[in-house]
């Protein structure tokens, strides 16, 4: 019975591995378990046929010797006391008739058990027949996947075969996917560059420049008075401005009600006899703009805060104004007030002792002139730095004037920037990156004299217009004028109004030179264009005197090392206002 039930659990798991094997019918192995259970479920058929035919055979004919021997035994007993008379066995009484009911009762249950046997045999073979039978579906099931996994097997082999053959062409194009998919990478990096790029640029679309961030108090400032010769305004920004704009009101004068604006270098001395100087200079940092009007040093107290250049004729206009005092006001735009710049030229070096430290010609690529275009200079002393702005002309080409300065202009492709050359600063203090401070100011820019430094560009493709009506760029031709009704009204105190001369000839031709905010001339030749704007659009200008020398567009020998050197007053007036949202 136990061997059955064995056989039925094997059989089960055989089923089971049937059911198995037609999901796997690709892997050997399952194959091998199989045959290797039916090898073992046959010896177990094998053990039970042993048994049934073999020992209960031999059991049975035991059996049925020793049934033999006793009815012999009792046979003779029974012949030896007739009737129903007792005989003596082993010393015990029994009837014969007793006996003879005992053996008949013998005969009878060894028949029963023999047949009960033979009945529980016939199953077992009846059972172990169906085995053998579902043993042999079995096989030829497996001789059917067998065939099947043969076949397979074969066409694998083949495929696999093919597949090596492939592997070798499918490597050449591996290697050609992998190429084409760094050239798509490198694609999809140029795409999201330009995506980018478009998109800053839609951006930038979206407003001009916001308000600065910083806007001081008007701040009264006095030449020659040391207690008003010099502040120091902290803006607040804790990082360095973009750009600083530094506006100057008149106190009283025809130019009341108009502003000039602050320059960013000295550019004069106290040093020549009757020669009128000044303006007001500012250099900024981190922390605060430092705005700097003429105080006598060694020479002549000659120097102004309004200086439209009237002294000595050296300037052309109406409402000329010469003045001590004027309101100073402070505007600093942080970098979050404006689009990223489209152009931002890392810190490169400046040397006045190296000429080629000197001269700079930076792509900026805009085919397009900028709609701001902003040069930071900056000289490192004792741990602090300080920065100044660029200038769109150099002044006085005397050797030992103390001017000095950083001048830039810009066309659609290019900005261009000169520093002056010295081959020996021992002894004299011209051509400085911030300029000289003989004559100027008080304690805080003392001492400055800046040989080396590093400037940056950052530059802004056009901003857009949010008024149709309202141009945000404007030429006038005509250069003899003194008064242009440029734009409409706008806001002094958030927009940024912007003035160049833009050089119709020479090696210079189509390049925009920043206005000056002062005259700080006082000596020839010299250059540059003096203007003061009013918050109705108008501008003033005050255009160098050709007859003694002046020019609109001057960028003289030593800056540059000579590099686009030129003199001209073949130029125009270029204003641009970029109003803030
Ligand atoms: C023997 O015993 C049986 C049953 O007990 C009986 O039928 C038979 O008559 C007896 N024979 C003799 C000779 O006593
Ligand atoms: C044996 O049989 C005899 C005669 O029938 C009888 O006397 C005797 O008691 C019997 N013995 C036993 C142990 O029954
Ligand atoms: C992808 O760009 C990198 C860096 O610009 C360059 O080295 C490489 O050759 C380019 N790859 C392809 C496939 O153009
Ligand atoms: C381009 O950039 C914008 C904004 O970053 C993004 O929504 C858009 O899915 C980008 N387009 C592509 C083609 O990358
Ligand atoms: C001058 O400037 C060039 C260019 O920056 C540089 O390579 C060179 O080393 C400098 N010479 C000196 C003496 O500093
Ligand atoms: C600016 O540069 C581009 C590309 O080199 C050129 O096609 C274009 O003519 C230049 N524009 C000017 C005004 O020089
Ligand atoms: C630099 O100038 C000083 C003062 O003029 C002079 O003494 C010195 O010799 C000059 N040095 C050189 C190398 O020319």
């Amino acid at each position: 019975m136990l061997r059955i039930v064995k056989i039925s659990v094997f059989l089960v798991v055989i089923q089971n591995f049937i059911a198995d094997y037609k999901h796997f019918v690709n892997s050997q192995s399952s194959l091998e378990e199989l045959e290797l259970a039916q090898d073992m479920i046959l010896d177990d058929i094998r053990a039970i046929r042993r048994k049934v035919w073999i020992n209960v055979a031999t059991d049975f004919r035991t059996l049925e010797k020793k049934i033999e021997n006793v009815e012999k035994r009792c046979l003779r007993d029974g012949s030896q006391q007739e009737g129903n008379k007792t005989y003596t066995s082993s010393g015990e009484n029994a009837s014969w008739n007793s006996l003879n009911k005992h053996d008949n009762a013998l005969n009878l249950l060894l028949l029963k058990g023999l047949k009960e046997e033979k009945m529980k045999t016939r199953q077992l073979e009846e059972t172990l027949k169906q085995s053998i039978n579902d043993i042999t579906d079995m096989r030829s099931v497996l001789n059917e996947y067998k065939t099947i996994t043969d076949k397979l097997s074969a066409d694998l082999s083949l495929t696999e075969q093919k597949l090596i053959m492939a592997t070798q062409d499918s490597e050449n194009l591996r290697q050609n996917v992998l190429t084409l998919q760094k050239v798509q990478d490198n694609l999809s990096q140029d795409l999201n560059l330009v995506n980018v790029s478009v998109h800053s640029k839609q951006d930038k679309t979206k407003y001009m420049i916001h308000k600065p961030t910083f806007i001081s108090e008007w701040i009264l400032m006095r030449a020659q008075d040391i207690k008003f010769a010099d502040r120091t305004v902290p803006h607040g920004l804790g990082t360095l401005p973009y750009k600083v704009d530094v506006q100057i009101r008149p106190t009283s004068g025809p130019n009341a009600g108009w502003i000039f604006s602050g320059d960013s270098a000295i550019q004069s001395d106290d040093d020549i006899p009757g020669e009128v100087y000044g303006g007001v200079v500012y250099f900024y940092d981190e922390t605060n703009v430092y705005i700097e009007v003429p105080v006598k040093n060694n020479g002549r107290d000659l120097g102004v805060t309004i200086n439209t250049g009237e002294a000595n004729n050296r300037r052309l206009g109406n409402n000329h104004q010469t003045s001590l005092e004027a309101y100073v006001r402070v505007k600093a735009w942080a970098p979050s007030d404006f689009p990223e710049p489209d152009m931002k030229s890392d810190w490169l070096p400046l040397d006045i002792t190296n000429k080629s430290q000197t001269f700079y010609e930076l792509t900026h690529g805009f085919n397009d002139y900028p709609g701001l275009l902003n040069i930071q200079i900056r000289r490192r002393s004792n741990g602090r730095s300080l920065i100044s702005e660029g200038l769109g002309a150099t002044l006085i080409d005397r050797p030992y004037s103390g001017a000095g300065g950083v001048v830039h202009a810009f066309n659609e492709n290019v900005t261009r920037i000169w520093a002056g050359y010295v081959s020996n600063t021992t002894g004299n203090y011209h051509y400085r990156l911030l300029g000289n401070t003989d004559g100027w100011g008080h304690s805080i820019i003392r001492s400055i004299s800046a040989i080396k430094g590093h400037f940056r560009v950052l530059a802004w493709s056009q901003f857009k217009v949010t008024d149709k009506s309202q141009d945000f760029e404007k030429h006038e031709e005509n250069h003899e004028f003194a008064e242009w009704s440029v734009f409409k009204k706008f806001s002094p105190d958030f927009d940024l109004f912007s003035f160049y001369v833009q050089a119709n000839d020479g090696v210079n031709k189509g390049f925009r030179f920043p206005g000056y905010g002062n005259s700080q001339s006082i000596d020839s030749p010299f250059g540059g264009a003096v203007y003061a704007y009013s918050p109705n659009g108008d501008v003033r200008i005050w255009r160098p005197n050709p007859a003694v020398n002046g020019y609109l567009v001057h960028v003289h020998d030593p800056y540059g090392n000579g590099a686009y050197a030129q003199a001209s007053n073949d130029a125009h007036y270029v204003s641009t206002l970029l109003r803030s949202s």
